[in-house]
């Protein structure tokens, strides 16, 4: 904790939260005017986007290097990162790890603007990142952070509400309080109205005043606010606050609409303001640590590659389980449910890197044209290989567990799912037979997500007397344990140890705990920093989002046209019991429920 603020935090943290709460209340307003621009000039960015999002675009057009530096030798990046982390300081093994550029590295301003500061995300997520990035030395020298949000707050206690949420659980060297101190020291708060031009324009001095030591600034705006004010701070922030020199990226959180239609609303919508280029649509899930291994896995192993097909694998199942309930954030998933909150996006997006052929380098674009290409050939997700869910109360030794019903936040009748499980099949030579079971609920009881490779049955086996009845049990099965205990195992068949002959079937394992010291990074530094270096491998580009919603809306439509009951399922249980059915009409068991499967 820091000298500065240590004491006083937790105090001044729960009386500003309520002091926050209060303002936000009185300041919320029915918002003004959008900020517009001619149509004319509508016109000549659309035309602009659509040129940069071709797949051959290579640089963001700010002078940023956009593609990664595959060609850095491993140990070299290794070897610089301990550099960095050991020197304290902003070195050129820093922009060598992440291939930055040391003109701007050095000489650029970056400002980070946190639009919705006051928020939730912000708050648990953003600023904790940001944080433990300057504690890593990987952010520029020159930066600064605004939060911009309608609450009223002066930097002091702007900085005390973020302090509360920043911690030092990085490999502490003994200094984090103090980087704590001169981290919140470039933290600076601008209230202002989201359509307000006027009020981006006086960030946008804020802002001007804070880089005027360097030549040039860049400029990075993360939108954390509620998806219908996106276009209006995408028009307002790009008219009165872009960068003059450097880049202007954005950073837009999910959801991206709620079907093709409202997609493709918001997608122009952002395109009359922003460049593809400039658009960042973050997945926090493409930043977790096992997410970024899969092509690792893949294409640097000999292996598994060969196995990556129908001839070999039986089935595959993408897999999120949470065990506590939309408590705090019924009003926005009431709205959503569990298959455009969860499935459409992080497993849909798991599924895409797990089943693409493989790239033509590592290449943003190479990578985003495989993604897109898989999904095109994936088949629309139909009602009847979906099954639905909502989890109920449940008391257990005296203790009650709300319902999702009993959320104040809830209208008393809602159907919205909070368990779904579906049946995908991908129509091309690689995967063709082969089914995908997605799976995602709350209120379950594990958190985790994982996912599981069913291997076939080994043909003319030797040893299938010995194996038991039941050869499923005994086929070789990957799983990529995304969280939480990082690993991957694979379950293979062994000989017990000692005379006789006896067969059991155990783990080739890698836990990343066991293996590996370091702490792994949070999915939102990741991508933060991604962000910064002009790094889109990891962010959806707007074709891909457009398949996405292709293979969902028509069943996301058919669930509400029909009003499809969810099947209810008590909070903590196992989910409901139609998952079983839908994984067994394809032969299928699902992994994690397993009995063996501790
Ligand atoms: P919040 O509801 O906390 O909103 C963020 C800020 O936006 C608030 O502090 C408030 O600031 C402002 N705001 C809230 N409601 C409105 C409104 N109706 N009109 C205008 N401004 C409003 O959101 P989160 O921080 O939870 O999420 C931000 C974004 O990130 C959303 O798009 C969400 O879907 C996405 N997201 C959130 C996750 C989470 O865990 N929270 C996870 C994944 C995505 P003020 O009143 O001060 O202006
Ligand atoms: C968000 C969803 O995108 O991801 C939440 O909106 C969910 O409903 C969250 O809880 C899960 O993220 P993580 O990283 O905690 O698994």
């Amino acid at each position: 904790m820091p000298a500065l603020h240590s004491m006083r935090l937790s105090a001044q943290v729960l009386t500003l939260s309520g002091k926050v709460a209060q303002r936000h209340a009185a300041d919320h307003q029915p918002q003004r005017a959008v900020c517009r621009q001619p149509a004319r000039q509508h016109h000549r960015l659309r035309v602009q986007a659509a040129q940069s999002s071709a797949p051959s675009a290579s640089t963001n057009g700010s002078g940023t290097a956009t593609t990664q530096s595959p060609e850095i030798e491993a140990a070299e990046v290794e070897a610089a990162a301990a550099d960095a982390r050991q020197n304290g300081s902003p070195s050129f093994s820093n922009m060598k790890v992440y291939g930055l550029q040391e003109e701007n590295w050095e000489k650029a301003a970056l400002s980070i603007v946190v639009v919705g500061a006051s928020g939730d995300l912000a708050k648990k997520k953003i600023f904790p990142s940001l944080f433990a990035l300057y504690y890593e030395n990987m952010l520029p020298q020159n930066f600064k952070v605004y939060g911009y949000a309608r609450s009223k707050m002066n930097d002091e206690e702007f900085r005390d509400l973020i302090a509360g949420s920043l911690t030092c659980r990085l490999n502490d060297a003994g200094d984090c309080g103090k980087k704590m101190d001169e981290f919140l020291e470039r933290c600076f708060y601008q209230a202002g109205q989201y359509a307000s031009e006027d009020d981006f324009a006086a960030l946008d001095k804020r802002m001007a005043d804070g880089e005027s030591e360097q030549s040039c600034a860049d400029r990075m705006f993360y939108l954390s606010i509620p998806p219908n004010i996106f276009t209006t701070v995408a028009a307002c922030a790009s008219k009165a606050a872009s960068s003059k020199c450097g880049w202007t990226r954005m950073i837009v959180e999910k959801p991206f609409g709620k079907d093709s239609e409202s997609f493709q609303e918001l997608s122009a919508a952002l395109y009359e303001h922003l460049r593809e280029d400039q658009i960042y649509r973050i997945d926090h899930y493409l930043g977790k640590e096992l997410i970024e291994n899969l092509t690792v896995l893949r294409f640097a192993n000999l292996v598994f590659e060969p196995l990556w097909s129908r001839q070999y694998i039986r089935n595959v199942q993408v897999i999120f389980s949470e065990n506590f309930g939309t408590e705090g954030r019924g009003g926005y998933f009431d709205q959503y449910g569990i298959v455009r909150d969860v499935i459409q996006n992080h497993l849909l997006q798991i599924l895409a890197l797990f089943a693409m052929e493989q790239p033509a380098s590592l290449d943003a674009e190479d990578i985003r044209n495989e993604k897109v290409k898989v999904l095109k050939s994936m088949g629309q997700v139909r009602l009847e290989d979906m099954v639905l869910g909502q989890y109920r109360s449940r008391t257990t030794r005296g203790t009650t567990l709300p319902g999702y019903l009993d959320d104040d936040t809830v209208p008393p009748n809602s159907i919205t799912p909070t368990f779904a499980a579906c049946s995908v099949f991908i129509n091309n030579a690689r995967w063709d037979g082969v089914p995908f079971l997605l799976k995602a609920g709350k209120a379950l009881a594990n958190k985790a997500a994982e996912i599981r490779v069913q291997f076939r049955h080994v043909p003319g086996n030797l040893y299938r007397n010995k194996l038991g009845l039941d050869l499923d049990k005994a086929t070789n099965e990957l799983v990529i344990r995304i969280q939480p205990n990082e690993g991957i195992y694979l379950k293979v068949n062994n000989k017990v140890p000692g005379l006789g002959l006896r067969i059991d079937t155990t783990r080739l394992d890698l836990t990343y705990k066991s293996k590996y010291q370091a702490t792994l990074p949070d999915a939102y530094e990741r991508l933060i920093l991604d962000c910064i270096n002009g790094d889109r491998r990891l962010f959806i580009r707007n074709d891909e989002l457009e398949v996405a919603w292709e293979k969902f809306t028509p069943v996301l439509k058919e669930i509400e046209d029909r009003g499809v009951q969810p099947e209810l399922y008590p909070y903590g249980s196992r989910g409901p019991v139609g998952a079983h059915y839908l994984a067994a009409k394809h032969g299928v068991r699902w992994g994690d429920l397993a009995a063996d499967d501790e």
